[in-house]
């Protein structure tokens, strides 16, 4: 895709799902009203949006025409995220006072209420999620993308992936380890972004399992140029600090194999899912040059 032309729809792409995501936040709140404060805190604090903006494409490119029935899902998904970031960076994880270019949660609203705010985000994603279920209309579509999310998000997903994380801080890791945290802590979600919006227009199961596929190295290509971005990249390009890792003793691709061998890695993983990709019957040119992207992403 011709990088202006695809550049465009980036933002035309990312304000449209800012303003989306903002309509499902909580509304009027009372006693408890820090909380939704600090839920549009951290969700509205700008991150790339790369999560439902894959469920979006995969959606339409699968056929999908019905926005409100993907919105919602989208929604939940960046949710679950910023609640995944938040949690992140407490100070009994990796400790860090930036993110998304302002101060985390926990530094702006206190280490009690950064934990609820996660907590807050994880759940109302699934009542955002669910406050579709209104009727019975494409009922099996709505429950097969809720068990896609919820699955993507738990101990057989992201958080999975971070328990593993965390006690293997300071510790060796063989390549296996190395690979199973990452395609967890950082591919699970991927995999449900490609999944569900497929799912939700109606695609088989072999067509979700390659999506699937895609998730899975587009998310160990997005994770280790996280940890490149991590040594290379300034804490004004990346809104979050950099050489976290090393302040964590985290094994990384980098730290395990060098800088070379981890470009190269996010190119053959990268391409991996390229290869997935243009093997589908329908092609997506924007959803292509989305993954290509990841290869040479700044922030
Ligand atoms: C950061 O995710 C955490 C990882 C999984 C590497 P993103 O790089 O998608 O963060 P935002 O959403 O743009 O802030
Ligand atoms: C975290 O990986 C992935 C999550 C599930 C939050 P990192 O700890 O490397 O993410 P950043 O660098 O803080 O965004
Ligand atoms: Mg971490
Ligand atoms: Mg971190
Ligand atoms: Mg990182």
């Amino acid at each position: 895709m011709d990088k202006e032309a695809f550049r465009k729809q980036l933002l035309e792409e990312t304000e449209w799902i800012n303003k989306k995501i903002y309509g499902f936040l909580p509304g009027d709140t009372t006693y408890q009203k820090i909380i939704s404060e600090a839920m549009e805190y951290s969700l509205m604090a700008g991150g790339k949006r790369i999560r439902p903006m894959i469920m979006w494409e995969t959606y339409k490119m699968s056929g999908g025409k019905d926005e409100s029935l993907v919105l919602p899902f989208m929604a939940a998904i960046e949710m679950i995220h910023t609640y995944s970031l938040v949690h992140d960076d407490l100070p009994a994880m990796d400790n860090d006072e930036y993110r998304r270019g302002r101060k985390t949660t926990h530094i702006v609203y206190g280490e009690d209420i950064g934990i609820l705010a996660g907590d807050a985000l994880l759940n109302y994603a699934f009542e955002t999620a669910m406050a579709g279920f209104t009727d019975s209309s494409n009922i099996m579509l709505k429950a097969g993308a809720l068990k896609i999310l919820a699955a993507k998000a738990g101990v057989y997903g992201m958080l999975g992936g971070q328990v593993v994380d965390v006690l293997k801080t300071g510790k060796p890791v063989s390549k296996d380890e190395l690979l199973f945290i990452y395609s967890l802590k950082t591919g699970a979600l991927l995999e449900a972004a490609f999944m569900a919006g497929a799912l939700l227009a109606g695609a088989d199961s072999a067509t979700v399992g390659k999506f699937e596929e895609a998730g899975y190295y587009t998310g160990l290509a997005f994770q280790i140029q996280d940890d490149i971005l991590d040594i290379t990249s300034t804490a004004e390009e990346l809104g979050k600090p950099v050489h976290s890792d090393e302040k964590n003793e985290k094994s990384t691709y980098v730290s395990l194999y060098g800088m070379d061998m981890a470009v190269k890695a996010v190119k053959d993983y990268s391409e991996k899912a390229l290869a997935i990709l243009n093997s589908m019957p329908v092609q997506n040119l924007y959803l292509n040059t989305l993954v290509e992207m990841l290869i040479k992403r700044k922030k």
